[in-house]
C-alpha cells in the first residue's frame, strides 16, 4: 500500500495528530512524527529546517488527517475560540502557503486556485479583524526562503496597506491580496538560485531573475480561471511608479493601484526573506534605495507596521 502525500504546510499549531507522519529517505518511508505530537515552537522550527515540502501518512489513515486540518482550520479562524493569535496566525499562514503551493504546482487545476481565491479572502477578514495578527505574522521566519511563505508575507503587507490607505472595497482587496499571495509564480520557471541574494547575482543570473514576471504571466495568460487582476500582479510586480522597474520599465499612471501596493510590499520583503535583512534594516533600506520609486506615503506605512 503506497503512502500519500500531504503539506508540511498544513501542520501546525497545538493540536495533537491522530495520524502517523512519515518522511521518505532513499525511497524508505520512515516513521517522523507519531500520534500524540502537535506542531509548534520547537517541533515546528526543526521541521522547517529540513525544508521538507511534502511528508507522508498511510492511507487509511487519510480522514484522520483531513479532519485535523479541518478542526485546525475553523479554531484558527474563530475569534471566539480562546486561543492565541500567535497560534491562529500560524496555522492560517501554514494553511495560506499550502494553498500557494499548490497553485505554483498545479497551475491548471481550477479546485487549487478557486481554494486559494476563497482562502484570500478568509485572510483578509482575518487581518483586518485582528489587528495583532499582522505582527504574528512578523514574527513567522522565513528560514527557508519560501516563496509561499514570501508571497503570504507581501499579502500581508499589501492588506495592512491597504487599510492604511483606507481602500474599502473588498473585492479590491480580495484580488489584490490573491495576486500578492501569487506574483512570485514565474519563479516556479526560472532557475534562479534562492541561497544568494539577489544582490550579489552575476550579470548573466541577473538576466534571467528578471524574466520571471514575463514567464510567470505567459504560463498562465490563456487559464480561464486566472482573474485578470491576478495576472496583471504576476506581470508588473517588479514595476516601479517611476519607471525604473523590469521588465517593461511602467510609469505610475500605466499601473493599477493594486500593483503599486504590491509592489511596494514586496520590495519590502524581498529584503527580510531573500537579503537577510531585519526588519528594521528593510525599512532602512526602503529609505535609501526605493524612494522615488513607491509612493512616499507607502514606503513611511511599512516602516511603522513594521515597527509592531
Ligand atoms: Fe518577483
Ligand atoms: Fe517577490
Amino acid at each position: 500500500m503506497s503512502h500519500l502525500p500531504i503539506r508540511v504546510n498544513t501542520l501546525r499549531g497545538d493540536q495533537k495528530i491522530d495520524f502517523d507522519v512519515y518522511i521518505k529517505i532513499a525511497d524508505k518511508m520512515i516513521l517522523y512524527v507519531r500520534k500524540g505530537d502537535s506542531f509548534e515552537g520547537p517541533r515546528l522550527a526543526r521541521l522547517k529546517e529540513k525544508k521538507l515540502k511534502k511528508m507522508f501518512i498511510m492511507p487509511e489513515e487519510e480522514s484522520l488527517y483531513r479532519s485535523y486540518v479541518q478542526r485546525n482550520i475553523s479554531m484558527a479562524y474563530d475569534d471566539k475560540s480562546g486561543k492565541d493569535i500567535q497560534t491562529r496566525t500560524e496555522i492560517i499562514h501554514g494553511q495560506q502557503q499550502s494553498n500557494v503551493d499548490e497553485v505554483f504546482e498545479n497551475p491548471e487545476t481550477v479546485e487549487a486556485y478557486q481554494t486559494a481565491k476563497d482562502g484570500a479572502s478568509k485572510y483578509v477578514q482575518f487581518l483586518m479583524n485582528n489587528d495583532a495578527a499582522l505582527h504574528s505574522v512578523f514574527n513567522l521566519e522565513n528560514t527557508d526562503r519560501s516563496l509561499s511563505h514570501h508571497g503570504v508575507n507581501v499579502a500581508t503587507l499589501s492588506i495592512g496597506l491597504a487599510k492604511r490607505l483606507k481602500i474599502e472595497d473588498p473585492k479590491v482587496i480580495q484580488m489584490m491580496s490573491l495576486g500578492a499571495l501569487l506574483h512570485d509564480f514565474g519563479h516556479q520557471e526560472s532557475s534562479w538560485d534562492r541561497s544568494k541574494p539577489i544582490s550579489q547575482l552575476t550579470p548573466e543570473e541577473l538576466e534571467i531573475y528578471k524574466q520571471h514576471p514575463d514567464l510567470g504571466s505567459a504560463r498562465v495568460q490563456d487559464k480561464k480561471h486566472f482573474d485578470q487582476m491576478v495576472i496583471n500582479i504576476i506581470a508588473q510586480h517588479e514595476e516601479c511608479i517611476d519607471g525604473s522597474g523590469f521588465p517593461r520599465g511602467l510609469k505610475e499612471n500605466e499601473m493599477d493601484s493594486s500593483v503599486i501596493i504590491v509592489s511596494t510590499s514586496n520590495a519590502f520583503d524581498r529584503y527580510v526573506a531573500f537579503e537577510g535583512l531585519t526588519r528594521a534594516e528593510a525599512g532602512k533600506r526602503m529609505m535609501l534605495e526605493r524612494v522615488g520609486r513607491h509612493p512616499l506615503n507607502q514606503i513611511k506605512f511599512l516602516i511603522e507596521l513594521s515597527k509592531g
